[in-house]
């Protein structure tokens, strides 16, 4: 079978050889097609795919009608909220994520961008610590799992709110569960982002939970752009000058924000919780192996289109 892997932002080389690895000594044919300068070159290329991998890319209605060989789309990653589902499954397209591969990553950069805030941006200034401060995880999927584990060694208080995760769950791992998205908010010095971005999350995150965190509250966003109302953060910012908000997933209003709070708000320029070799080996290989095992025994366990 011929196997696209579609990518804007490039897999770590050591990743697209294990891809490579996997897909030719199973018998495909792996064809590579990154930074690709528009959608008419990745339209071409998808014309006589029977498989595509992807990260962030767009898989739209018109680039899955460029693609009549198309079986199955494999989004190397955790969110699939750049895949058309519905146009996928109109065309009988199995659409599958690659669930957890990518985050430790991510979790990491949480602490990360964490750290780099309390401590003023190792400018040499006095900061403050994560040891004792309380942390809530909103959402306790995979990210939010692997975030809650090195929040442990930190010594974090942690909390989550995920209305899909029984709270036995939370308890295991050591975090409190919590009934409502305002008690977390309100008893969080930090909150840790990591919902989806579906209808239902489009814009939840806004001046009324925000403005709810304590004196100091510092928000991290490693999830989705669009689950904030940029407005709403924009107010809560002005009006709550001890308020942080860390993000890579950039908002579309961060420069005016970046010019407005000066380091109070930091957008990394590009994506890249997942940019690890390490995720990139993960998500990749596991995206290779999921298309491998469809094509060999219609292996769909983890197929987000049903
Ligand atoms: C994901 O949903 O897996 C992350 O947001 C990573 O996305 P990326 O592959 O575009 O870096």
């Amino acid at each position: 079978m011929k196997v696209l892997v579609a990518t804007e932002k490039p897999f770590a080389k050591v990743a697209v050889d294990g891809i490579r690895e996997v897909l030719e000594s199973a018998g495909h044919e792996l064809v590579l097609l990154e930074k690709y300068p528009d959608r008419a070159t990745l339209a071409e290329a998808v014309r006589s795919a029977d498989a595509l991998i992807v990260r962030s890319d767009k898989v739209d209605a018109e680039l899955l009608a460029a693609a009549p060989a198309l079986r199955i789309v494999v989004r190397a990653g955790a969110g699939y909220d750049n895949i058309d589902l519905d146009a996928a499954t109109a065309r009988g397209i199995v659409v599958e994520n690659t669930p957890g591969q990518n985050s430790n990553a991510v979790a990491e950069l949480v602490f990360g961008m964490a750290l780099a805030a309390v401590r003023n941006h190792f400018d040499g200034s006095s900061g403050t610590e994560l040891r004792g401060k309380r942390l809530g995880l909103h959402a306790f999927g995979a990210v939010g799992r692997c975030v809650a584990r090195i929040a442990e060694g930190f010594g974090m208080a942690v909390s989550a709110f995920d209305p899909f995760c029984p709270p036995e769950v939370m308890r295991e791992a050591g975090v409190t569960p919590v009934d409502t998205v305002e008690q977390l908010y309100a008893g969080s010095d930090f909150v840790s982002i990591h919902i989806p971005a579906t209808p239902q999350t489009r814009g939840s995150i806004g001046a009324a939970l925000l403005g709810l965190m304590p004196k100091g509250g510092v928000v991290i966003n490693t999830a989705r752009k669009e689950v904030m109302d940029e407005a709403g953060l924009a107010a809560v910012l002005a009006d709550r000058p001890d308020l942080r908000y860390l993000a890579d997933v950039r908002p579309d209003c961060a420069d005016d924000l970046m010019e407005r709070f000066g380091k109070r708000v930091v957008c990394t320029p590009k994506k890249m919780g997942a940019q690890t070799a390490e995720a990139n080996i993960n998500a990749g290989i596991a995206a290779a192996r999921q298309i491998d095992a469809y094509f060999r025994t219609g292996d769909t366990r983890c197929q987000v289109n049903r």
